[in-house]
């Protein structure tokens, strides 16, 4: 609810946490991440995004180096083609309302605007997603979560029996694909081929286990046959994505907002006004190859 204090053990007194939505998603502020030197305060933002799956930070003023620097807490930060950089640091790429299919039609391209998980067509996807925004319009753009644990664990006893040790090929072109992703150079789709991943993963760090889908990039289940298999995933992203398992952030200027790519989904809204801009700057993090 929002509001209410969450109950965090041995935060520092000037850490206040409001918790955002009912089942996930909790908000930091009074904190500087380029200054956050103590371990003791960052363990206690990880135990917040372990626990809430998407940590926001408020207030924060970042260049992109040193926002760069502040994630680099929390994971080695990747760089990844497929975005622009910024001219700064390698590892910031932007995300904005003008971005432009550059190698393609030369379209206007809304990032991430279908239900997905970063870069699940890696063998080793991202682990986390920070997104800072840098200039947000007054009403719209909101981001989306899902709670992939939350979806997984209101399946049927029978769904998850039948769904327990399957495993989907994920490719970044994906002829299920749900909404336009940036045409790329040929020598760089053939060094990211496909990659195959469980549909159940269970986290490295909480133990749990989470649907792993990615309604973008999922081509089909592995040993089923096609229908079935879209029939399939179908109605499992039907379910992920049912508004009890949703949190819509809507975002102030000055937000850090850190997600857990292995136990939700999110989707970009690209629902302003006409002419009014949206520039978020965002760095991921190393994961592991999903299991
Ligand atoms: C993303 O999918 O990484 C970006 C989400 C957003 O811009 O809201």
């Amino acid at each position: 609810m929002a509001g209410r204090p969450a109950e965090v053990q041995n935060i520092p007194m000037t850490l206040q946490t409001e918790k955002l939505g009912g089942h996930m998603a909790v908000a930091v502020s009074g904190i500087d991440l380029a200054r956050l030197d103590s371990p003791d305060a960052q363990a206690n933002l990880r135990r917040l995004l372990n626990d809430n799956l998407v940590l926001c930070v408020r207030g924060q003023k970042l260049a992109p180096p040193a926002f760069r620097d502040a994630m680099a807490r929390f994971g080695t930060p990747m760089r990844r083609l497929q975005l622009a950089a910024t001219s700064e640091c390698d590892e910031v790429n932007i995300i904005s309302s003008e971005d432009r299919d550059v190698l393609g039609d030369g379209k206007k391209l809304v990032n991430g605007a279908s239900w997905h998980t970063d870069d699940s067509f890696m063998r080793e996807p991202c682990s986390l997603t920070m997104l800072y925004g840098v200039i947000v319009p007054p009403i719209g753009g909101d981001t989306q979560f899902v709670n992939m644990y939350a979806a997984y664990e209101a399946l049927s006893p029978e769904m998850k029996m039948r769904i327990d040790g399957l495993k989907v090929i994920h490719k970044y072109q994906s002829s299920r694909q749900t909404n336009r992703v940036s045409k790329r150079p040929e020598g760089e789709m053939k060094a990211m081929p496909e990659a195959t991943h469980p549909l159940v993963r269970t986290h490295p760090e909480t133990g749990r286990k989470a649907l792993y889908l990615n309604a973008n990039r999922m081509e089909q289940i592995v040993g089923m046959d096609r229908a079935e298999s879209d029939r399939l995933l179908d109605e499992l992203i039907a379910h992920a994505i049912k508004p009890e398992f949703q949190y819509r952030h809507k975002w102030r200027q000055g937000d850090v907002v850190i997600w857990d790519n292995r136990c939700t989904m999110h989707k970009a809204n690209a629902d302003y006004a006409e002419g009014e801009r949206r520039l978020m700057h965002r760095v991921i993090v190393a994961g592991t190859e999903p299991v």
